[in-house]
């Protein structure tokens, strides 16, 4: 969702724009666009549809175009449809400006700068805070007051990069829960949404707080608060470097990633273990603190919030605490019933999702405990939740989330030994020994699941021209369904729905017909059976089935049309290699039917609008 670039130093910043704006296509766009110092003003080059349209622009029209500051953006959009006049970077003679967010008083703005002799020519809300800022600056003469007077009247969210003709060289940027960093390096300083945008010239940033303004220069980054006081910033050292972020050999990054979940495991976990004891390192979630929660809620979007699902059956089952799992969006705007008692978990990748964010703040207003289980350091969520464990997967780039599910799951499983050994439901001994499974035996079994690749290939190429597909299970197998359908859906635009096995019979068994594919998941030993009767109803209705399942389940072959076995953990850590498989079944199906797998139509990686 809209991706953020700006530099400023001593090379030419068009090539360095063009190459961040790549760099932030996986969080989803539209259209793009630049906007640079030159010949005395500001040049501004923009298009509907892929970064190159804006590269096969700036050829056309400019022969070569240099500056040695500008400003880029990606557009997801919003308001108004993708148009090259919809597309960022918005302004006027005095200035121009990227955004991300949406401004919700927009058309009061409108209104109101209508009546002061402003016109607009495109439909975005974006339009609308450049020429508030323009009315401030003519007033003022100082875009410092211009930012601050209007971010007094803009409501909703936003990240900014502003350039005025007449401070050429200098970029000013603001936030408000929309995600923004300050890069710097020898060679001149960023803006950018995100790191990956940067990492091929510095790791180095400083995150942007609420209402902070910065001005960023060639050889110098000052950041004032809204009283125009200097900000003291901590100097943040990003621990991804650039190899993380490119394909290094791939072809696409989703089957990358998916290659990275056994490192992936073993690099979130084996730190979080001691003397074969989990240890969350959290000294102020102290047993006592862990003890006192009566309930659990988790709160996350998307894929995330499916991890979520699987650590509901995990911490229930081990240590018999009631867990709820909500959605963010619909969480935030359901009155919860939170108190003291309570522990909210917010599981976020990118640590920027709007409703999960605005969840995690609803949650501590109401007096909850939050702990954040995120991917990126110093993200909006990892800094304002009460505690954070991260999931060090590295950088996630494609829409579909793989790797960070499968390392949101283990700390799941963490956080599930964890409270049950505090709650006496389990002995060290158990706990060891589920901790071993999670360290040793889970990333085996997912480097053993990779193996099968070619035969998850064949599996999508039988079923690739299905119009529908459903996933059914029971237990821990139909919170892993869900995933799974999301994954294929996503990425292949098949339409999939996943059921509970044993609620088929009240509605999508009327679905069925004859060759309507069925993907079973039967990997809870106690359901087997009951799965089983469930595939023979689907069966008699001409569904053709695939049984995902482990060596020795009995029947199968005689049920099922495919029956593919995957590497068998104990109980509850079935997920793992289940994932990875029904992962590259997804992966393998788009891939076949030629879609576009790390940028999946109207998808965007970070929804950082509600
Ligand atoms: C989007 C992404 C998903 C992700 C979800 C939640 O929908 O496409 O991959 O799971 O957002 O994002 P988060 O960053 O909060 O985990």
């Amino acid at each position: 969702m809209c991706g953020i670039i700006g530099y400023t130093g001593n090379d030419n910043s068009v090539p360095k724009l063009i190459e961040g704006l790549k760099a932030l296509e996986y969080r989803g766009y539209d259209s793009a666009g630049v906007a640079v110092f030159s010949d005395g003003g500001i040049t501004v080059v923009k298009a509907k549809g892929r970064i190159s349209n804006v590269e096969s622009k700036i050829k056309s029209e400019y022969d070569s175009l240099f500056s040695l500051c500008g400003i880029g953006h990606t557009r997801w959009a919003t308001h108004g449809e993708p148009s090259d006049i919809n597309s960022h970077p918005h302004g006027t003679q005095n200035l121009r400006l990227v955004h991300n967010g949406i401004i919700e008083n927009y058309i009061q703005l409108k209104k109101e700068l209508i009546e002061a002799g402003y016109t607009f020519e495109s439909e975005t809300d974006t339009e609308i805070a450049s020429k508030l800022i323009d009315l401030n600056y003519i007033s003022t003469g100082d875009p410092f007051l211009a930012i601050k007077l209007s971010l007094e009247k803009l409501q909703g969210s936003y990240a900014l990069g502003i350039l005025f003709k007449d401070f050429p060289g200098k970029i000013f940027a603001t936030r408000k829960d929309s995600p923004l960093i300050v890069a710097v390096s020898e060679n001149g300083n960023y803006i950018a949404s995100d790191i990956p945008a940067v990492l091929k010239y510095t790791n180095k940033y400083y995150q942007l707080e609420q209402g902070e303004i910065a001005v960023i220069e060639k050889d110098k980054v000052t950041v004032y608060d809204i009283g125009h006081n200097i900000v003291e910033k901590k100097l943040l050292v990003a621990d991804w470097d650039i190899d993380a972020a490119e394909k290094g050999g791939y072809d696409h990054f989703m089957i990358k990633e998916i290659n990275e979940e056994p490192a992936a495991i073993v690099k979130t976990i084996r730190p979080r273990i001691e003397n074969g004891l989990p240890c969350l390192g959290l000294p102020e979630l102290s047993d006592d603190k862990l003890r006192s929660f009566k309930r659990i809620n988790i709160v996350a979007c998307g894929t995330a919030m499916h991890a979520g699902l699987i650590g509901r059956t995990a911490i229930e089952r081990l240590a018999r605490i009631p867990v709820n799992v909500d959605i963010a969006s619909e969480f935030r705007y359901k009155n919860p019933i939170l108190d003291k008692d309570d522990l909210v978990i917010i599981i976020s990748q990118s640590g920027e999702t709007a409703d999960t964010l605005a969840a995690l703040r609803l949650s501590k207003e109401l007096g909850a405990y939050t702990l954040a289980i995120v991917n990126v350091a110093g993200s909006s969520i990892a800094r304002e939740a009460d505690s954070t464990l991260y999931t060090w997967a590295g950088p996630e780039i494609a829409v579909a989330s793989t790797k960070a599910y499968t390392v949101q799951i283990c700390v799941m499983y963490l956080l599930a030994i964890k409270l049950a050994l505090c709650n006496n439901k389990i002995t060290e001994e158990n706990a060891k020994e589920s901790l071993r499974v999670l360290l040793e035996q889970a990333p085996e079994a997912a480097e053993m699941a990779l193996k099968l690749n070619d035969e998850c290939r064949r599996i999508s190429d039988k079923y690739k021209s299905a119009h529908d597909l459903f996933f059914i299970g029971r237990g821990i197998d139909y919170d892993i369904a869900l995933e799974a359908s999301l994954k294929l859906k996503e990425i292949s635009y098949i339409h999939s729905e996943a059921y509970a096995a044993g609620e088929l019979k009240h509605g999508t068994i009327s679905l069925i017909t004859d060759g309507t594919p069925v993907i079973a998941i039967c990997t809870e030993d106690a359901l087997y059976d009951k799965m089983i009767s469930n595939i023979k109803e689907v069966k008699a209705r001409g569904a053709k089935v695939v049984i995902i399942c482990k060596k020795g389940a009995v029947g199968a072959e005689e049920v099922a049309d495919d029956v593919f076995y995957v590497p068998e953990l104990p109980g509850i850590y079935m997920p793992i290699p289940t994932m990875t498989v029904l992962q590259l079944i997804a992966y393998h199906t788009s891939v076949l039917l030629g879609c576009d797998v790390d940028k999946p139509r109207n998808l965007a990686k970070s929804v950082t609008v509600e």
